[in-house]
């Protein structure tokens, strides 16, 4: 409830702008990018379509897929400079860290890099979206002592992350499964980071410094952050019959449990039932099924104890897990995917910019005299 200031913690419901990039409607559980329902999107585009729809509020011809797919394929390549830079890094540096110290390193050797006209923005938002891929598989390449992989240009965006991660070429069947997951994470309206990517762009800051400022965000557990976390509760519950007691306890103990509740969906977060059937499948696929029925155990507790429901969070870890993703790219993934919507806000943002500065109710001390230092004990 709003204080008599009209204050309201944490913003809840506060309608901060307009956007034509993502409809999303919490009571119904659904969800929306430029009119296509996510459910239609994540069963029949690839992320590339995605990009190009947040991007220019249409799905791309062939022609014009064909033409973003080049640019990535062209952007995807780092900087020598960054891979020397990796070679320096403490090998158990966070690679959400990681990421931060790079979007620093790309923005300062971007030839755009302080150009916020519309045809630089877009010229960054091609290299940010080709390069925080590149970034977070070659980091972890590096910090095991093996030499990042070369992109191949006939793969999608999705493919070449896992082939970059891997060393190996991806099944199918894992590709489309990732590249649904990254159309799921790539958009949701005004969550922290992309909120705190508009409040940086508004300051006519430049695209990687707003992007700078939104992973800061979505490295906090009860954002992105949840994404590791929800593997982190799997493991340390270990196998399915083993989540009940996990629950009473943890409950009792006042424990958040990561992957569970949201800010706006009261009815179910869309994106956490299609997580769950794409993790249904690959973690009986790769013979890791453990995780997911620990994953559905845990669920049917926590439902049936508190009432709440997973967020897209909580199927994505398994199915991270079953696409053979070290835990701690869990998070990095989630960036990879939503750097798209974050440039696609940024950009929204910058059509149409005021300085985004909201007022704050004082309660503190009321107005009194100065004390000098020798009257102070
Ligand atoms: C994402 O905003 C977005 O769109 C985000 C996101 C996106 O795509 O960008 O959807 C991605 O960040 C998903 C959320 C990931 N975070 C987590 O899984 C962390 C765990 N969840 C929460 O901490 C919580 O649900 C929030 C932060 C997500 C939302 O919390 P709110 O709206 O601030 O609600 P609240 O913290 O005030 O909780 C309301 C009640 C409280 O009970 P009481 O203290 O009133 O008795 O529900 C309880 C909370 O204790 N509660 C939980 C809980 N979530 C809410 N209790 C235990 N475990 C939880 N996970």
């Amino acid at each position: 409830m709003p204080s008599e200031a009209g204050l309201i913690r944490g913003l809840e419901g506060v309608v901060a702008a307009a956007t034509r990039l993502c409809d999303l409607d919490g009571a119904q559980g659904r969800l929306a990018y430029n009119g296509y329902d996510i459910a239609d999107l994540a069963r029949h585009a690839q992320f590339e379509e995605v990009v190009w729809l947040l991007w220019h509020g249409e799905l791309p011809t062939p022609a014009e897929l064909h033409g973003l797919r080049t640019e990535l394929t062209e952007a995807r390549p780092l900087s020598p400079l960054l891979l020397r830079v990796f070679r320096l890094l403490p090998k158990e540096m966070h690679p959400m860290r990681v990421l931060q110290a790079a979007l620093a390193l790309l923005g300062a050797l971007d030839p755009d890099g302080e150009d916020n006209s519309a045809e630089a923005n877009r010229r960054k938002a091609v290299r940010l979206v080709a390069q925080m891929a590149t970034v977070t598989a070659a980091f972890h390449r590096v910090r095991q002592g093996k030499r990042p992989v070369p992109l191949r240009p006939e793969l999608s965006h999705a493919a070449n992350f896992l082939y970059m991660v891997a060393g190996r070429k991806p099944k199918a069947v894992n590709v489309r499964a990732f590249d649904a997951a990254l159309v799921l994470y790539a958009e949701h309206e005004f969550n922290a980071s992309t909120f705190t990517a508009r409040v940086v762009a508004s300051t006519l800051a430049d695209m990687h410094s707003a992007v700078s400022g939104a992973l800061g965000a979505l490295k906090g557990p009860l954002h992105g952050g949840a994404g590791e976390a929800v593997m982190r509760t799997l493991e340390e519950i270990g196998t399915p019959d083993r989540a009940e007691t996990f629950t009473r306890q943890a409950l009792a103990e006042k424990r958040r449990l990561m992957g569970f509740g949201h800010r706006v969906y009261k009815a179910g977060d869309p994106r956490a039932a299609i997580l769950r059937g794409l993790a249904e499948k690959a973690c009986r696929q790769s013979g890791e099924g453990v995780w997911f029925e620990t994953a559905g155990r845990l669920h049917e507790a926590v439902n049936r104890e508190k009432g709440l429901i997973p967020n897209v969070d909580f199927y994505s870890a398994p199915l991270f897990r079953a696409l053979g993703l070290p835990v701690d790219l869990f998070v990095p993934v989630i960036a990879v995917s939503r750097v798209a919507g974050w440039t696609a806000n940024i950009l929204e943002q910058h059509a149409d910019n005021r300085l985004i500065r909201p007022r704050a109710e004082y309660v503190g001390t009321p107005p009194r005299p100065f004390r000098p230092l020798a009257a102070r004990s």
